[in-house]
């Protein structure tokens, strides 16, 4: 009978706990819209195909601005606030381009008509993500995103807090870490660089003056640094994009391809050839480079990154316009 009574006890104890959960902790779960808008999934691939069709570059776009989103300040949306009075994200942040910002308006526009009110701008920059991860594969990668994230109600140029190009494997991944992403994660996240571009601006001290020398970056494949020196000319006035993907055949394609190339030394990004090269990372490299399972792994990481600092009712609102807060907010 004790027993029975303690296993009652427990399951009302676990029942709170569980719809506490349901109601104030606005965790992530699948088909969280199944009841307010069951077509929400089929609703954003309309749009997203479409602009995709005539404009592949939102892939690459769309794909960098989540992983911004997320890193400043949570998976909150924030990052699409237009500023009303100091510096916020968007501004303080990378120009990720109006038209990124535009896709997830004409999203967020045709959620509004279909289901009013009811799916936050955060859930729309991960369901138009990966909607556009799979389209930029060929489709042949497709993750299951879980949803129920709110809209932050602050963005501040101070939250931007983003990996620089020149730090190393250990100081990036101390900033990963404190995202909740182990090595495997980061390494699986920066294959977000197998597809989209840089500039030469960024890349001009790799090819000349490298860590204060007059030589370029001993870590870059020589015909590499010849072939870029001639896309990227000293005392040039234009800033030409480069390929992330060197592999002329699947630079606008996600796959595997990215880590076949770092490990060849024709890593654009200086942090992209020193994943290849160091020893924390290498291996993870390896593998990715050689195995089959890239596709479903990247939807794995892009989900848990998704996850991060997710905002709930009570720390968040639904927004009508992905622009601004629907009462007072700190943008
Ligand atoms: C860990 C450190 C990272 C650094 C230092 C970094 C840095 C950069 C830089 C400097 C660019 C080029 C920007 C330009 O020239 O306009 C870029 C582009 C890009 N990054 Fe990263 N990134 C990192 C991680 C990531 C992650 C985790 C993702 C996604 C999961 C990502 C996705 C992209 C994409 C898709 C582009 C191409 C954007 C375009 O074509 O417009 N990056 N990144
Ligand atoms: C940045 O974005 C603005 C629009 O928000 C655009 O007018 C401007 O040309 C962009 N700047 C660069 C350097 O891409
Ligand atoms: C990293 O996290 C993933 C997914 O959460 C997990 O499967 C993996 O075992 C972890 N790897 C390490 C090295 O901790
Ligand atoms: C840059 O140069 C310093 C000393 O001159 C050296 O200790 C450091 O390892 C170099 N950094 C890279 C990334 O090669
Ligand atoms: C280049 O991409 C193609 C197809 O996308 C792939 O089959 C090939 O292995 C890649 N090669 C290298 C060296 O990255």
């Amino acid at each position: 009978m004790a027993v029975k009574i303690s296993t009652i006890s427990t399951l009302i104890v676990f029942l709170a706990l569980l719809s506490l959960g349901h109601f104030s902790h606005g965790e992530l779960r699948l088909g969280s819209y199944s009841e307010t808008c069951p077509n929400v999934e089929e609703i954003v691939f309309g749009v997203v195909e479409k602009a995709f069709s005539t404009n592949s570059r939102l892939a690459p776009l769309m794909i960098r601005l989540y992983f911004h989103d997320c890193f400043s300040n949570g998976c909150d949306a924030s990052l699409l606030l237009d500023s009303t009075t100091s510096p916020n994200e968007k501004t303080a942040g990378p120009n990720l381009s109006v038209d990124g910002y535009a896709l997830i308006d004409a999203v967020k526009d045709e959620l509004e008509n279909k289901c009013e009110g009811v799916v936050s701008c955060a859930d729309t920059i991960a369901l138009v993500t990966r909607d556009l991860a799979h389209l930029a594969s060929g489709k042949k990668a497709r993750y299951e995103i879980p949803t129920g994230r709110f809209d932050g109600r602050e963005s501040l140029a101070s939250s931007v807090d983003l990996p620089g190009t020149q730090m190393s494997v250990s100081d990036t991944f101390e900033m990963f870490k404190k995202r909740k992403l182990n090595l495997t994660d980061m390494v699986l996240l920066l294959g977000g660089h197998t597809i989209g571009v840089t500039h030469c601006s960024l890349i001009m001290d790799r090819l000349y003056k490298f860590n204060n020398t007059q030589n370029p970056d001993p870590a870059m494949d020589r015909n590499l640094v010849k072939e870029l020196r001639r896309k990227c000319p000293e005392n040039s006035e234009q800033n030409r994009a480069i390929n992330l993907d060197q592999n002329v055949s699947s630079s606008n394609i996600v796959d595997a391809s990215f880590y076949k190339q770092i490990k060849s030394r024709r890593g654009i990004l200086q942090i992209d050839d020193q994943l290849a090269k160091d020893e924390m990372t290498k291996q993870i490299v390896t593998d990715l480079a050689e195995g089959n399972d890239f596709l479903a792994r990247f939807g794995q990481a892009m989900v848990k990154l998704g996850s991060y600092g997710v905002k709930d009712q009570d720390t968040g609102e639904i927004r009508t316009s992905c622009r601004s807060c629907n009462d007072f907010c700190t943008a």
